[in-house]
């Protein structure tokens, strides 16, 4: 009987159980506790800065740092279609506004896009950028480096500057991506904006159950943003509060499975790095399209895959990944696009194509860290028997 091979589940091949025994025998199970100072070093460290923040997902850090942006009820913030939507909900939570745009062929924001939105549809007034129809003030732009694959923050970073917008980087999914080549060579993603937030999630690189940390610019900054995600104490003992806080620090439970989890860390991404090359060569062997590539002059942590539908395929997305369900494999279509998402559809979206165009012929493969060359070669042979005596269809694209 053939194994199931699921998408990308989380690997704990190393000191989590003990590192967590060692909390609960210690007493620490809350927001309190050495598991998360080590792992709030340990991972700046990794990333090569001063400091990081733990708390408790992805998405309070990226709310976080909206707070910290100063995002205020009725400002824009420029947003990706093509993400997750926990990058664009922290938006609303703030009673701010999303623009959506469109992605390039790294699946991440496109950088023109997003020029001429700022030259063409804004102003600038004194040191704020302002949408001519409306008025509102665009605040920030959230840049999601997807799947692992790093935005072009050369080029985003010179546009938020010339626009005065601040710069959130949703590095949920490339914790270890990095660029090798240009302006930001050896820099990390989300070490680059004003803040960037790592998500430790269940199916990311490394997990802490659910968990997320924040770095910034400025790495003082981070004192406000813990002081934030600790209910905003300006007395602990008293109870003293100038300013409303939230309950998003990490607890130290999950901080000592992370502090195991940052040990694999680096191995972890040669095996996604190793299992993408392997995916290549079989792919190439048997004609079929090459899983989407990472950007030049990065080394990334290649988190997810992306296989495209080759054009002259008639087969849905949605039938390509029920018939792989079958044969006992999970792969999952790109996200809905969130401009389309019911609680958005009323919000701007500028000239969004890219992105429709990925969203009908990307699925996502197999990723764990743990796949084997074998169930690689599985997948891809389920691939070719899905797809084959389908390309005398017409293009559905
Ligand atoms: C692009 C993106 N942003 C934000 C998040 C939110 O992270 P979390 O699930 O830790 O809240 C995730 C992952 O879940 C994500 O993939």
């Amino acid at each position: 009987m053939e194994n199931f091979i699921p998408l990308s589940i989380p690997n704990f091949e190393g000191n989590e159980e003990k590192y967590v025994l060692d909390a609960v025998h210690q007493g620490w199970v809350s927001t309190g506790g050495a598991y998360i100072v080590q792992f709030e070093e340990k991972l700046a460290a990794f990333l090569r800065v001063e400091k990081a923040a733990a708390c408790q997902s992805g998405t309070s850090a990226l709310h976080l740092a909206l707070v910290a942006c100063n995002v205020k009820p009725g400002d824009l913030v420029i947003v990706p279609t093509v993400t997750f939507i926990a990058a664009v909900n922290p938006v609303k939570y703030q009673f701010a506004e999303p623009v959506f745009m469109d992605c390039d062929d790294s699946l991440c924001m496109n950088p023109e896009k997003l020029r001429s939105f700022c030259e063409i549809e804004c102003e600038l007034q004194e040191e704020h950028l302002v949408y001519k129809k409306t008025g509102q003030v665009v605040k920030a732009v959230v840049v999601v480096h997807v799947f692992g694959n790093l935005a072009d923050m050369e080029q985003i970073m010179e546009i938020a500057g010339q626009y005065h917008l601040k710069v959130i980087e949703d590095a949920t999914e490339a914790l270890g991506s990095h660029f090798t080549d240009g302006k930001y060579a050896g820099k990390m993603a989300g070490t680059i904006g004003d803040y960037g937030a790592y998500s430790f999630n269940g199916n990311k690189i490394i997990t802490t159950g659910g968990g997320g940390a924040i770095t910034a610019k400025n790495p003082s900054d981070l004192d406000y943003v813990k002081y934030l995600s600790t209910q905003a104490k300006d007395d602990a003992l008293y109870y003293v509060h100038n300013e409303i806080g939230y309950n998003y620090r990490m607890t130290n439970v999950q901080a000592a499975i992370g502090v195991a989890q940052l040990e694999l860390l680096s191995e972890f991404i040669q095996r996604k790095q190793k299992n993408y090359d392997t995916y290549q060569k079989c792919l190439k062997k048997i004609g079929l399209p090459q899983l989407l590539e990472f950007r030049q002059g990065t080394e990334s942590n290649k988190w997810f895959y992306s296989f495209p539908i080759p054009k002259e395929c008639a087969v849905e997305v949605r039938t390509l990944i029920e018939s792989l369900q079958n044969e006992k494999i999970q792969t999952r279509p790109i996200w809905g696009l969130i401009h389309e998402q019911k609680p958005y559809q009323s919000d701007i979206a500028y000239e969004i194509e890219k992105a429709k165009e990925y969203s009908r012929c990307i699925i996502n493969v197999p990723c764990s860290t743990n796949l084997t060359e074998e169930e690689i070669e599985r997948v891809v042979h389920a691939l070719q028997r899905q797809l084959e005596g389908k390309k005398e269809y017409e293009s559905i694209r």
